[in-house]
């Protein structure tokens, strides 16, 4: 090994880490190759939920998620990574190529709060109280995204009324679309593969009806808090971007959906990632009026205090590594598992 190269041990655990990252449906969309010194991380068409997500938007956010949360766990353990996107022109699918170089520098104190969020963020689907100190937390979260080339903004109070309007518009026209239907209550149906929304992620009727802007999904049996919360307070971000859907910009914004989460989960608030409002041109129309801005709407985050602190949602599986991570022998050597 050189120290351009960090340890196989060192890059399966980031890579682990890298794919407890956020995704549609827990859907994880991605495949990762070690090869010689860099890393490769390819889009997996075959998770693309054609009812929900036809144009696979959405793959590329949970892409770019996934890859932020890499350079995340590798700078944990002191090594920059350098990130190439779309590295072949000619393959939409090979989404970046990562190689690194070991630095002390990597390694702030920041880095290390986030690394370790990424074992303890959920997507939390309960109503939230609002964020304390929130004021000073948007100017802080604004400046963590500049890096990303992405819009932020936030859904004034104001605005909330409207928002529920898009969310519960959504929601309308999709009761009646056997096909969204169908992929919905086959992600969220028990599964022992390691991906899809285990029921125990989801929340009970009640509680789902406390949040007027979320996603519907088949009400959980088991209550998991929140009924004492009557209304979400949650905080709303928008984040967009600024050349419609372009690929290299949904994947940046997907990066920056990972640093908002971590930095959120590091402060002790809890998240909740939702797009069910920017599938549709009808409702993703609403939330572009409602940000006053000329970009196009990726996704909405709820951010707050979780209704029970110490009672987080139970983290929800992922596929074994082995099935997303493979090592390929460099160029004249064998490989090194
Ligand atoms: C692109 C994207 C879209 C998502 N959309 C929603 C959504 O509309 N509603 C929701 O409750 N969760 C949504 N999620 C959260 C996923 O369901 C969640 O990340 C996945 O089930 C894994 O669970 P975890 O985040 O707790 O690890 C989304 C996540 C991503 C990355």
């Amino acid at each position: 090994m050189t120290e351009t190269m960090p340890d196989s041990a060192v890059i399966r655990e980031a890579v682990r880490l890298a794919c407890r990252a956020p995704s549609l449906h827990n859907s994880q969309p991605w495949h990762w190759v070690a090869e010689g010194p860099a890393l490769h991380l390819f889009a997996d068409l075959t998770r693309v939920m054609t009812a929900a997500d036809p144009e696979g938007r959405e793959i590329y956010l949970s892409c770019g998620a996934a890859l932020d949360h890499l350079t995340v766990a590798m700078a944990a353990s002191g090594w920059h990574a350098n990130v190439h996107r779309f590295p072949d022109a000619d393959n939409p699918l090979h989404v970046a190529t990562v190689d690194f170089h070991s630095s002390a520098m990597a390694t702030t104190e920041d880095v290390g709060a986030r690394a370790s969020a990424i074992g303890r963020r959920r997507t939390d689907r309960r109503p939230f109280m609002p964020p304390a100190d929130w004021p000073e937390f948007e100017t802080y979260l604004r400046q963590t995204v500049i890096p990303y080339q992405v819009m932020f903004d936030v859904v004034l109070d104001h605005a909330r009324p409207s928002l529920a309007n898009a969310s519960r518009l959504t929601e309308a026209i999709r009761e009646y679309d056997p096909s969204y239907t169908a992929e919905l209550g086959w992600w969220t149906s028990p599964s022992d593969t390691g991906d899809g929304i285990p029921r125990s992620a989801l929340t009970s009727a009640v509680v789902a009806g406390h949040v007027d802007v979320g996603r519907t999904f088949p009400a959980s049996k088991a209550g998991n808090g929140g009924e004492h919360v009557d209304f979400d307070r949650s905080r709303i971000v928008v984040l967009s971007t600024h050349h419609e859907d372009a690929r290299l910009d949904v994947l940046r914004c997907g990066e920056a959906l990972s640093s908002v989460l971590l930095e959120c989960t590091a402060a002790g608030l809890a998240t909740c990632t939702l797009t069910h409002m920017t599938e549709l041109a009808q409702s993703r129309e609403i939330v572009r009026e409602l940000t006053g801005q000329r970009g196009t709407p990726q996704l909405l985050i709820r951010i707050g205090r979780a209704p029970v602190a110490d009672e987080e949602p139970a983290a929800t599986p992922r596929k074994p590594l082995s099935e997303v991570f493979e090592v390929r022998p460099s160029p004249g050597r064998g490989a090194s598992t």
